[in-house]
């Protein structure tokens, strides 16, 4: 299933993802969302899922993630079989190999910047003083090492949608989704917000899979994959 390098050793990709199919009952209609999609990310790779509004992008993210059951497919990710595991398996997956970027920010509110990033690190059960260590290397890497004591609240949109890469980063996940992450910013933010992304995804290896309708966002991405009627072009 995997390619092989010329040594015989499987190639491992971020993502690979093979025959997805989700339909949907609509009264007497079934809508095929989802009719049959392939999508391999490797390592280090930053690609752009583009589609009108309805086109399913969200659906596909929520399947990739194990939140939502294709009716046919299947779905690794760094190898591990996300379709096949139980509510447990899956929940192992994305805590171990996932991280993703909502259009809304989701930090928590009462807790700073820092303690943010640092939380999935400590729902991991790493040490407090070690999560937050890893968390302010982080929120450096974003740029908003002078942000750390601040609250969501106290934060620009654009500060807070950076923290939430962050923490999305901590964990150093092999995928990240990203649903729409610029659809809130003004376009200097979104400009800078999807820089950040771009250039992690170089030096930390994560494969990126970012949602979005917005022609903006595509530029300088390396591969930009369509969802029309249910299929993906390139
Ligand atoms: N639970 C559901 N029951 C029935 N139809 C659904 C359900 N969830 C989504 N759909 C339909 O599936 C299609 C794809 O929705 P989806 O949210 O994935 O689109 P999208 O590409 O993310 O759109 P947008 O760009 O607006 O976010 C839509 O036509 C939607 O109405
Ligand atoms: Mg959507």
């Amino acid at each position: 299933m995997n390619e092989h390098r010329s040594g015989g050793e499987p190639v491992v990709h971020a993502l690979m993802a093979t025959g997805i199919v989700r339909r949907y009952q609509q009264g007497a209609a079934r809508v095929h969302v989802l009719d049959g999609v392939d999508l391999t990310i490797h390592a280090g790779e930053l690609v752009a899922l583009v589609g009108r509004s309805g086109s399913g992008k969200s659906t596909l993210l929520h399947i990739l993630a194990g939140l939502d059951d294709a009716d046919s497919g299947s779905v690794r990710i760094r190898g591990c079989d996300v379709s096949g595991a139980d509510q447990d398996g899956r929940a192992a997956i994305r805590n171990r190999h996932l991280g993703f970027v909502y259009q809304m920010h989701h930090l928590l509110p009462e807790f700073s910047a820092l303690e943010n990033v640092a939380m999935p690190l400590r729902l991991a059960d790493m040490p407090r003083r070690d999560a937050l260590a890893r968390a302010a290397d982080m929120l450096g890497a974003v740029g908003l090492t002078d942000r750390a004591t601040h609250r969501p609240a106290q934060l620009s949109g654009g500060e807070r949608q950076r923290v939430a890469v962050a923490r999305a980063l901590v964990t150093q996940p092999a995928l990240i989704l990203a649903d729409e992450p610029t659809g809130n910013l003004d376009a200097d933010n979104a400009a800078h917000v999807l820089e950040l992304m771009r250039s992690l995804c170089r030096t930390s290896g994560v494969g990126i899979l970012l949602a979005t309708h917005d022609a903006n966002v595509t530029a300088g991405v390396d591969r930009i994959v369509r969802l029309e009627n249910g299929r993906l072009t390139s």
